[in-house]
Order: C-alpha cells, then sequence, then structure tokens
C-alpha cells in the first residue's frame, strides 16, 4: 500500500466518519430521541442500529441511564424515514402517501404507508398513519365518521415533505400543537415509534398511573408504560386501566393559557416517553396510529371535544350516589348483618352493602356460599324493602374443574363457544384465579354477552343483586400466561415489549398469542374490562330493566358509558389517601366520572386517624365507598369510638344533604360532557398557582374541597383562588382571597367553601337516598362579586334507563339577579311521582338588614337576618317548586 492510498483512505474514513459524527452533534440532550428503547442498551447495539452512542457529556455519574432518563444511543439527524409520494385533496382533508426507500432496526418495515388528515370539526383534527396494502388491527371503538372536511378550523397543517413530517398550529395564536419533525417516524409490523414537540412541559392525564395531576417534564425524563395490569397502585408501573389521552398547557403570545387535548386511540401495549425538549413519544408495538387533537381552547372544551369521539358517561342510578360499604372477609352472614346492624343502631345513612369473593361457594362466579352465607337471598331482599341495595363481585375467570353438570356458567359456556382460545387452535386457554384453573369468556363475542346475560339472569333469580362489580378483569391470572405456557410466536415474544411490570406481555396474565373473535389478545388485551363493562351493562339493563350500575376495575377510553370504577387495591396510608384525588381527577377527564377510591384503605390496617380524614374527603369522591380486605380489622363507620363516629356521620350526612347537587351534575355530564370534579386549574386556567394543585378540588364549578391529608396535624396548606367564596356549610364569606393560607383543619372539620355566583340544590338526608327521595329540598345562595349567581336541578324516579331520552324528568333553574331576587324557573316538568317541596332558602353575604321578604308577590315573615354572618334564612316555606312555572323570591333592604 502506498502513502498515497494511505492518505486516501484516511480521507475517504473520515469523510464518512466526520459526516457521521456531525450527524450525532445534537448539542442539547432534550433533544435527543432514544434509538434504543429496550432494556440492555449498548454502544455496539445502537451502532449497528446505525444510531449515535453518547453518554452525557456534563454528566459525571452516568452508571444508570434511568437516573436521568437521557438516552445514550439515539437518532442521527439523517436517519433514514419517510418522504412524501403523493398528496391529494379529498372531502375529509388531504390523503398522503409516503414512503421509506429502506429499512431500519424492527423486522418488517412498512415501507409504503398512507396519511389521513381528517378536518372533523372546528376544534378535532384527526391523524390516521396506516400501511397502504395490507389492512392492520385497528381499535374496535365506535368513533365518529368525518366524511365532510370542517371549515374555519382553529387549527392549521402542513408539512415536511422530505423527511415527511406534521405540523399543527393554532391559528389564533401561531403556536405548535404538533410537530413530528423531532425525531424520524418508525413504522414497523410490531414496532411504531414517532414523537411530537409538546407546547409546553406541562400536562395532564396519560393514565392509570400512580403519579401527583400535573406531569411536569421541565427538567424530567419520564416513561409511562401503559398495559392492563392488575397491580397495588404504585408510581411508575402500568396499572388497570389504559387512556392515552392528555391535556397541554400552551402560552399565548399575550401571556394567556390555553389548553389542546390529544388522545392516541391505539389498544396495544406502548410506552409513552416524556422528556424536557418539551417532546412526547408513543411506542406501540401494533395496530395503526390514530390520533386526535383537541384544540379546547379552555379545559372545559377539550374534555366535551373528547368525550364527543369517545362517548359520554352513563347516568348513574340514583342510588348509588349513596354511602356503599363492603368488605373483603364478612366471612360469614352473621358479620356482615352485624355489622350493617351497627351501623345503623348508630343512625348511619348507608344506601349499598356488598359482598366480596368470600361470600361466594369456592370462589365461583354466579354462586353464594349457602353454608356461611345461608340464607343471603332473603336478607337482600329484606335489604331492598327497606331501600338498600346490594351489589356482588363477578370475576371473569370461569372456573373449568367442576364435574359436568354441576356448574353451569362453564358448560353453557363451552357449548356456546364463549371462551378465548390458543393461539390458532379451537383448544381453550386456561389460567388460573380464585376457583382455581379457569377459562376466559371472550366478551368481543356478542354471543358471549347473552351467555353472560342468561347465567347472571339465572344468579338473579337467586339472589336479586341490584349491581354487579366486576373485578380481576385486566384480566388477571396467577399463572404467567396460561396453565400451558404460551407459544414461541411473535405475539408472545415481540421484538419489543414496552416496559410493562413483570417485563413479559404475558406476565400475570394469558398469553397475548390467545385469540378472541375481534383479533387477538396482543391487540385487544388492554380492552378486556372495557368489553366486560359492555356486557355487563347490557347484562343488568336486560334483568333488571332499570338504569345499570357497573364498577369495573379495569378501563379503557370510552368504559365510562358502561361503568362506574374505583382505584383498585389501594393501602391504609396517608399517601395513598392523597393519590385518590389525582386520581379522581384524571378519570374525570377520562370520561368514567363515577370514581372513588377504597375509603380507608383496602390493604394494610387503617388507622381511626386515617379513617377518619379519608371518610371526610372520600364523602366527597364522586363514587364513596369503604372497603377493607381480607383479615384487616374492621373499619366500618360504625366500628369506631363515639366520638369518631359523631365526626364520619357529620361527613356522610353533607354528602348526602348534597345528592341533589350531584345527581344534577352526573346528569350534566352524561349529557352536556362536564366533568362531576375538576381539578383547580380547569377554573383559573391564567392563574398559574393551581397549575400544580392536586391536594384540593372542585365539585362541579362550585364547591372547594381542602381535605386533610397528614397525620397528627391540624391545619391544612390551601389555595383560595382569587374568587368569592364563602365557608361551607356555614356561610360566612371569607376576607382573604387569592393566596396560600393555612386553613384551620382540626380531626372534626373538613374544609370546604362554596364559590359565589351559584345557588346549590340540597335536600333533608334521609336514612337512605330511597327513604328520603321526598324529603324537602333547601337551596343555598352564594352571591357572586356583582351580587349575583346561578344553579339547577335535575330530578327524575332515578332507577329509568330512558328517562333522559323521554324527556321524563324535572328540569329546574335558579337564578339570583343583583336586585335581591331569585327566580325559580321550570323547564322540563313531566316527572310528577314525587314532590319537590322547598323548605328552606339560605343566602350568603346578605350585606345590608332585610326588612321584608316577599315570595310570589306576598309578604313572607318566617326569615332571619344573622347580622354578624351577613346571611339571610327562609325558612318553614313548603313552597311545591312544580306548582308554577316560574316563581320568585325578593327580599328589600334598609340602607344603614
Ligand atoms: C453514582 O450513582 C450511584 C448509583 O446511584 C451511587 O451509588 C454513587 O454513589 C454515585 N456516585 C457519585 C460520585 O455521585
Ligand atoms: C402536493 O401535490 C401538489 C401537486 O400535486 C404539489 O404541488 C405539492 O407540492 C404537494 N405538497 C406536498 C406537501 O407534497
Ligand atoms: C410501494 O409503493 C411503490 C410505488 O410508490 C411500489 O413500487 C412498491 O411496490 C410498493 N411496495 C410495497 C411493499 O407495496
Ligand atoms: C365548507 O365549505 C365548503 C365551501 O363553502 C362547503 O361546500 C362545505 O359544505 C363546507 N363544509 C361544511 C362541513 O360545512
Ligand atoms: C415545573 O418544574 C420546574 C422545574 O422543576 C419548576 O421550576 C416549575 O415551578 C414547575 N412548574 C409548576 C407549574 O409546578
Ligand atoms: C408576557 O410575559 C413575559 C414574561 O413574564 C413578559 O416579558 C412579556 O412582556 C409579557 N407579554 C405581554 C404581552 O404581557
Ligand atoms: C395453524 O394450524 C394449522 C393446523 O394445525 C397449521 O397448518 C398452520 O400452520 C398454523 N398456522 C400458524 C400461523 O401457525
Ligand atoms: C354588599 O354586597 C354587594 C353585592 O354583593 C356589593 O356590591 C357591595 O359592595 C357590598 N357592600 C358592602 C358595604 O360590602
Ligand atoms: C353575573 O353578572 C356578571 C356581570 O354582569 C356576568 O358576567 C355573570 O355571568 C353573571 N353570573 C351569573 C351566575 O349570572
Amino acid at each position: 500500500m502506498t502513502n498515497l492510498t494511505l492518505v486516501i483512505n484516511f480521507i475517504v474514513l473520515c469523510f464518512v466518519w466526520c459526516i457521521f459524527a456531525q450527524q450525532c452533534e445534537i448539542s442539547p440532550h432534550v433533544q435527543r430521541f432514544d434509538c434504543y428503547p429496550e432494556k440492555e442498551s449498548s454502544k455496539e447495539k445502537c451502532l449497528e442500529r446505525n444510531c449515535c452512542w453518547r453518554l452525557p457529556i456534563e454528566q459525571t455519574n452516568y452508571t444508570d441511564k434511568r437516573l436521568t432518563g437521557i438516552p445514550f444511543c439515539y437518532y442521527p439527524t439523517d436517519f433514514p424515514t419517510y418522504e412524501i409520494i403523493s398528496n391529494e385533496t379529498t372531502d375529509f382533508g388531504q390523503r398522503i402517501r409516503i414512503q421509506k426507500s429502506q429499512t431500519t432496526y424492527m423486522p418488517h418495515d412498512i415501507l409504503n404507508l398512507t396519511v389521513d388528515l381528517i378536518y372533523e370539526t372546528q376544534e378535532r383534527f384527526r391523524i390516521r398513519i396506516y400501511d397502504s396494502v395490507n389492512k392492520r388491527y385497528e381499535v374496535p371503538l365506535q368513533v365518529p365518521v368525518v366524511e365532510k372536511r370542517a371549515n374555519n378550523t382553529d387549527y392549521e397543517i402542513r408539512f415536511g415533505k422530505k423527511p415527511f413530517a406534521i405540523l399543527v398550529t393554532r391559528k389564533s395564536t401561531g403556536v405548535t400543537l404538533f410537530d413530528s419533525s423531532v425525531a424520524p417516524l418508525i413504522f414497523a409490523d410490531q414496532f411504531i415509534k414517532f414523537s411530537t414537540r409538546l407546547s409546553t412541559p406541562l400536562l395532564y392525564g396519560l393514565g392509570e398511573h400512580q403519579q401527583p395531576l400535573l406531569i411536569n417534564v421541565t427538567n424530567e425524563w419520564k416513561r409511562l408504560t401503559f398495559y392492563s395490569r392488575d397491580f397495588p397502585p404504585m408510581e411508575n408501573i402500568n396499572l388497570y386501566g389504559v387512556h392515552p389521552f392528555h391535556i397541554n398547557l400552551e402560552r399565548t403570545p399575550d401571556n394567556q393559557t390555553h389548553v389542546h387535548g390529544q388522545f392516541f386511540l391505539n389498544s396495544n401495549a406502548m410506552d409513552i416517553d416524556l422528556q424536557p425538549l418539551p417532546a412526547i413519544t408513543y411506542t406501540t408495538i401494533g395496530g395503526i396510529i390514530d390520533l386526535y387533537i383537541f384544540t379546547g381552547p379552555t379545559v372545559e372544551n377539550v374534555i366535551e371535544q373528547y368525550w364527543d369521539v369517545i362517548g359520554k358517561p352513563t347516568m348513574p342510578p340514583f342510588w348509588s350516589l349513596g354511602f356503599h360499604l363492603c368488605r373483603w372477609g364478612y366471612n360469614n352472614i352473621e358479620n356482615m348483618i352485624s355489622t350493617l346492624e351497627r351501623m345503623q343502631s348508630a343512625n348511619f345513612p348507608i344506601d349499598v352493602q356488598w359482598t366480596d369473593i368470600d361470600a361466594m361457594s369456592s370462589y365461583l362466579d354466579f354462586t353464594y356460599d349457602s353454608e356461611h352465607f345461608h340464607g343471603l337471598p332473603g336478607y337482600v331482599r329484606a335489604l331492598q324493602a327497606d331501600g338498600i341495595h346490594y351489589v356482588n363481585i363477578i370475576d371473569p375467570g370461569i372456573s373449568s374443574t367442576q364435574s359436568a353438570g354441576s356448574y353451569i356458567p362453564y358448560d353453557e359456556g363451552l357449548k356456546r363457544g364463549v371462551f378465548m382460545t390458543k393461539f390458532n387452535s379451537t383448544e381453550l386457554i386456561f389460567g388460573k384465579v380464585w376457583p382455581g384453573i379457569t377459562a376466559f369468556p371472550d366478551f368481543t363475542n356478542p354471543e358471549t354477552i347473552e351467555w353472560w346475560t342468561d347465567i347472571a339472569s339465572a344468579f338473579h333469580e337467586v339472589i336479586p343483586f341490584d349491581g354487579m362489580w366486576i373485578d380481576m378483569n385486566e384480566p388477571s391470572s396467577f399463572v404467567d400466561g396460561s396453565q400451558d405456557g404460551c407459544t414461541d410466536n411473535s405475539l408472545d415474544n415481540p421484538p419489543f415489549t414496552p416496559h410493562v411490570h413483570g417485563d413479559a406481555l404475558s406476565a400475570k396474565t394469558l398469553c397475548p398469542s390467545a385469540q378472541q373473535l375481534l383479533s387477538s389478545h396482543y391487540n385487544l388485551h388492554s380492552m378486556y374490562g372495557y368489553f366486560e363493562a359492555q356486557a355487563t351493562n347490557i347484562a343488568l339493563r336486560t334483568i333488571r330493566k332499570k338504569r345499570p350500575f357497573v364498577l369495573s376495575r379495569s378501563t379503557f377510553a370510552g368504559s365510562g358509558r358502561y361503568t362506574a370504577h374505583w382505584t383498585g387495591d389501594n393501602q391504609a396510608t396517608f399517601i395513598d389517601m392523597y393519590f385518590s384525588i389525582p386520581a379522581i381527577l384524571n378519570f374525570n377527564m377520562f370520561g368514567i366520572t363515577h370514581v372513588g377510591a377504597d375509603i380507608c384503605g383496602f390493604l394494610l390496617d387503617t388507622t381511626e386517624e386515617l379513617c377518619v380524614r379519608w371518610m371526610q374527603l372520600g364523602a366527597f369522591y364522586p363514587f364513596m365507598r369503604n372497603h377493607n380486605s381480607l383479615g384487616q380489622k374492621d373499619q366500618d363507620p360504625a366500628s369506631f369510638s363515639w366520638e369518631v363516629q359523631q365526626i364520619m356521620k357529620q361527613a356522610l350526612l353533607m354528602r348526602y344533604s348534597l345528592i341533589p347537587f350531584w345527581y344534577t351534575l352526573h346528569y350534566e355530564a352524561s349529557s352536556k360532557s362536564r366533568t362531576i370534579v375538576q381539578p383547580l386549574f380547569s377554573e383559573y386556567l391564567n392563574d398559574k398557582n393551581t397549575y400544580n394543585i392536586d391536594q384540593q378540588f372542585l365539585i362541579g364549578r362550585a364547591l372547594l374541597i381542602s381535605p386533610n391529608l397528614l397525620p397528627e396535624s391540624n391545619s391544612v396548606h390551601a389555595y383560595i383562588p382569587q374568587d368569592v367564596w364563602y365557608e361551607f356549610p356555614l356561610g360566612v364569606k371569607l376576607s382573604n382571597v387569592g393566596l396560600f393560607t393555612d386553613l384551620d383543619a382540626p380531626i372534626s372539620k373538613i374544609n370546604v367553601h362554596l364559590r359565589g355566583g351559584f345557588i346549590i340544590p340540597m335536600q333533608i338526608p334521609g336514612d337512605n337516598l330511597v327513604l328520603g327521595r321526598g324529603n324537602p329540598f333547601t337551596l343555598v345562595v352564594a352571591p357572586s362579586q356583582f351580587g349575583n349567581a346561578s344553579g339547577n336541578l335535575f330530578w327524575d324516579d332515578g332507577d329509568s334507563i330512558d328517562s333522559i331520552e323521554t324527556q321524563t324528568y324535572n328540569y329546574l333553574e335558579f337564578s339570583l339577579t343583583n336586585s335581591n331576587k331569585l327566580t325559580i324557573n321550570i323547564l322540563v316538568s313531566n316527572y310528577k311521582e314525587s314532590a319537590m317541596r322547598l323548605d328552606l332558602i339560605k343566602i350568603l353575604g346578605v350585606n345590608t338588614s332585610v326588612n321584608n321578604v316577599i315570595i310570589n308577590g306576598k309578604s313572607y315573615s318566617n326569615y332571619l337576618y344573622n347580622i354578624p354572618d351577613q346571611i339571610l334564612l327562609i325558612y318553614g316555606l313548603d313552597l311545591d317548586m312544580l306548582s308554577q312555572s316560574s316563581q320568585t323570591i325578593q327580599w328589600t333592604t334598609s340602607n344603614k
């Protein structure tokens, strides 16, 4: 070799190497996008992918990359990706064909893709990217089909041609909502990865995870994994449900805050990575890219736009808003009866008694233990006669080992072909759950819904349950995969596995390769609970012919149409009590508004102090259930000391008196897409102090709850937004607002504040909601800074399936004008079965002495003006709210 060739060689080498090095010269780490998301990355494996390998320079301690999340292996700027080869304008928007000329690191790269840009509404935009040639699995959710492009949209779309990228901006402000140019698109058969820039590092949503409300990636890298999984809520673990939806804050040029939402309609196992660029990366192992952007610009707008896609929450039966009592481990009916008796003799209101798996016979679904729970059917009927409802637990696993002819659910199911099968086989796949070896119904099969209805109906003849609690439906199994393991095919062993707990998709569940009617379990796993909830809702409608109540542990986007939810197997700790708040706020955004956490904690023994605080907080959960695990000490309210009982009772009575308000909120959720509980930032979007608040929340838009979440503490550090606030239920106006303050919070007190501008309908509580239905109503009127206020009330029989569709309800609006005039207007009054009598009106913030009260034009003398508290109490009214289409209550004041 001559010197010359050496030199030439060197130049060529340097040329190649130097260019490559330059492609890797991405200066800030925040611009790196992970090219090796698998667990064991190394320089060699990284370079094999033609990616860049660099340790973060200024970081001295890089023994563990997860310490920071900064990828060592990342894409060079010229990594091969797609380019546009054609585009056409269509009725719905645009259709673009994109192509990649060379394959990259994952098997079965798909080189020809179609991109549909669908201008669905003025505020909703949909991007679909799919294989141009072969049809792929798509999420079987019924979403709106838009054929005609919307005009005057608040978003504008542009593309990068080579490399292909999509850029979405908000027209009115120019803010970037979506920008996929930050990283290459990878689209292989079992590995789809794309990234987009976030508007700010502040976002909300992305459940189900145990996490604070605000996800703040200003200085942080964060990975969240989505694959339904039975695991007690812990941070950084994929939990029971899957909701790849988030809300992202935006700053407008004039320093206002807007929000937009984004929903990735994909049911395969996935990771979502967040980084401080700020950017979000989706890595899913199947389906297509089907992404929605909702332009808001308020939180309320985004929620409404999201629910237009996934469906609105179901209207719950009235009785299900009351107090629910449950425990695993009554162990026998005597314990259960004595618990309920001590509750009733201590005069606690209670609406629903539950049983857990210990009431089943050998843990078999649709049975009860006639030895330890002898007489349960009669007892349930007796409870129902007193207005108490009964809910029992049902797990999806159906025991397959009972002797033939002895267990109809399995025999019938087998005959009707409702169970999931092994891959490419008619043989059933068996897992193991409480009753031992079980088969798993495939709820995507219509035949399964009929079978489920039939076996539930047969059991309903034995015990007339009022609702169904569907647990273990991730689906959970005590063996990984199946009794016979899994296959070695690519469904059970995909080239990439998202960072699921247990490292394998089959961990504590069925093999992904198991077969369901609509597709493989690989695709449908995270929707198992969704389809079971749908089937159960249908079964209950058929059986009871009344509004169904279903409680499901596993959920998917859209589950709120069928079911309520609780946050699963939490622990009796103060920290888990805190985490319940971001959870219920998130599930409200996810469209599952009827949600709560196990009050006082499920696992571990509770303490008196924790249980008091939790009952106080739980009284303001949309779904209020005290539930306890096997072997834990009793935690029903009546099991505590007399003093503690009084405090818990006070919390319960506050809940019960507010039920008309709650019920109206549920009506608004199911008909107008409103969340029932919401975070402060949603109402005070321009107030930065609210962004990180998740230890307080609002019920509707009117009640601010500030629970004490700390042990041995007599005050709560709370934020009172700039607004008019009154102490609730007292009614005294707060003088200091717009600040963080320490509120007095001794053990006997939960801080609740009523916001000016609202009128809250309430009712005198009865022993339960059924018995209290006819009780008189009361109104609390909280004037705004302008001296006005409004409110509403929805009322029906509480249980009919179609009262909203057939308008068999009453709907009233209340309004206060600043001329001291309160009007009650009837908009709908088709429900006449029960009287609606108004007994008492409490008007807050009346700052001048009242000298006359006039009701419907006549002077009325039963009133009391409380000077120091500035409260006007009009009592003994006995006013039939339905007697006239409009009624007025006025008062005059003396100016001194
Ligand atoms: C580096 O991190 C490891 C693991 O967290 C830790 O044990 C070690 O003390 C750290 N070293 C320095 C120099 O900070
Ligand atoms: C779309 O197609 C037209 C002509 O068919 C072309 O002029 C235009 O550049 C294309 N746009 C993109 C983004 O490729
Ligand atoms: C991709 O599209 C090109 C035309 O643009 C065609 O030649 C090629 O065969 C297609 N590839 C596949 C795998 O369909
Ligand atoms: C948008 O505007 C075009 C042209 O004016 C019209 O033909 C079309 O019907 C409009 N689309 C919708 C959804 O209104
Ligand atoms: C987000 O995190 C940054 C850095 O940790 C912090 O400065 C900022 O205050 C946080 N934002 C909010 C709204 O909490
Ligand atoms: C917006 O806020 C920034 C920083 O707080 C400030 O520099 C700027 O002047 C503000 N702009 C407007 C239009 O208020
Ligand atoms: C499915 O089973 C049939 C018959 O056992 C076999 O011939 C076929 O190769 C199998 N298909 C796959 C994809 O494994
Ligand atoms: C009394 O209340 C009205 C309406 O809320 C308000 O406009 C007025 O300023 C208040 N007067 C005093 C003395 O606080
Ligand atoms: C009260 O009056 C203000 C000012 O006129 C108005 O903006 C607000 O919407 C009114 N609020 C209610 C609840 O009527």
